[in-house]
């Protein structure tokens, strides 16, 4: 019995985790899964009504869960960065979960902005670290509002956390397929301590998987081969703050935001998955945003919970869909929310 949390907070967050929950529902059926779904209140309605963002009750609750299922966070009346901090990096950060992964693959069917490349030449999965880098919160400012204002946000790198990831990215890059390529992606030519730490990590574990090719790019080079050459990436493994840009920027190619999920793992604890996108407040309510990254968490939830087979089929649904080319990827017409959910959900076999 998996026991699953649902957290889908903000603007078309709960509009998108339920047809998440539809084809869950579908592919736990067909494959014989038990689970449960607690729903918790959490998000910007209840701070704006309490204050509270995660209290100790709800981590506690969480804690106890095997998966949490999250919207998205963010309102138009709650100043930017209390929500943020308050749940997703609170999840993140107490909970550990260290590995944030993020499949950028073109699914047939869906058009890239890139002129000329197609799903053979998009298909490569970023693993960011999750719980360091300039996330940590760690600096502080001086004679604030004055003219003699300072300001610090210090990016903190331990051995033990970027070890962890760089040794999950080979794992990762040795499970996936036969390509065997892993690219550091950092900044070590200007971040000459932080990264300097990276890449002689990324060395010596690198000495433990012969089979695996190596290279290492600068962030700014990524950012040109994405669009130039996004076919030269297997399996990418960055930091925290690059990870979380570039991201971004593989969503686009995939296809918008509307298809990009992820997942914020902690091998050994309580694992929570999300679609990138954010709460998009004006399309809130209106069923009009996309609910395939929302799907796509799902599949990498049900991975992650060892149900692979349910995973598999959830992955073939939402492709078949979208081969079909009428499933919008960004927003469509009011009730296409809806519509898309039902059309995945029927694929699931
Ligand atoms: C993401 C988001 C978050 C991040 C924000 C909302 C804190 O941009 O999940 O990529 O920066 O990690
Ligand atoms: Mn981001």
């Amino acid at each position: 019995m998996h026991r699953i949390a649902l957290l889908p907070c903000d603007g078309i967050g709960p509009e998108v985790v339920a047809e998440g929950l539809k084809v869950l529902a579908v592919a736990a059926d067909k494959y014989n899964i038990k689970y449960e779904t607690i729903p918790y209140d959490v998000g910007a309605e209840r701070y704006l009504r309490t204050g509270e963002t995660l209290p100790d009750s709800v981590m506690d609750e969480l804690a106890a869960c095997d998966a949490i299922y999250l919207g998205a966070v963010g309102h138009p009346d709650v100043q930017p960065g209390i929500l943020e901090h308050g749940i997703l990096l609170k999840l993140r950060f107490d909970f550990d979960q260290y590995v944030n992964l993020r499949p950028v693959k073109l699914y047939p069917g869906v058009e890239t902005p890139l002129a000329g490349k197609g799903p053979e030449d998009i298909d490569f999965v970023v693993v960011r670290e999750n719980t360091e880098c300039l996330y940590c919160g760690v600096g502080g400012t001086l004679k604030k509002g004055t003219p003699d204002e300072v300001a610090t946000q210090t990016a903190i790198y331990t051995r033990k956390g970027v070890e962890r990831i760089i040794r999950y990215a080979f794992d990762l890059c040795v499970k996936r397929n036969d390509r065997l390529n892993l690219t550091l992606v950092d900044k070590a030519n200007v971040l000459t301590f932080g990264h300097d730490l990276w890449r002689r990590t990324f060395a010596e574990v690198a000495t433990e998987y012969p089979n695996v090719t190596t290279d290492c790019h600068f962030v700014d080079a990524c950012c040109m081969w994405f669009v130039k050459n996004p076919d030269w990436y297997d399996t990418i493994v960055t930091c925290n703050m690059f990870g979380d840009i570039i991201t971004d920027l593989g969503a686009m190619i995939q296809g918008g935001m509307g298809v990009a999920a992820s997942g914020n793992i902690n091998p050994e604890g309580v694992s929570m998955f999300e679609p990138i996108h954010g709460s998009a407040p004006k399309h809130a309510g209106l069923g009009k945003a996309s609910p395939v990254a929302a799907v796509a968490a799902v599949q990498m939830m049900l991975e992650q919970l060892g149900e692979t087979a349910a995973a598999g089929a959830v992955d073939r649904a939402i492709q078949a869909a979208l081969a079909t080319g009428d499933i919008p990827v960004t927003t469509g017409p009011e009730g296409s929310t809806q519509q898309t959910g039902d059309k995945i959900a029927a694929l699931v076999e």
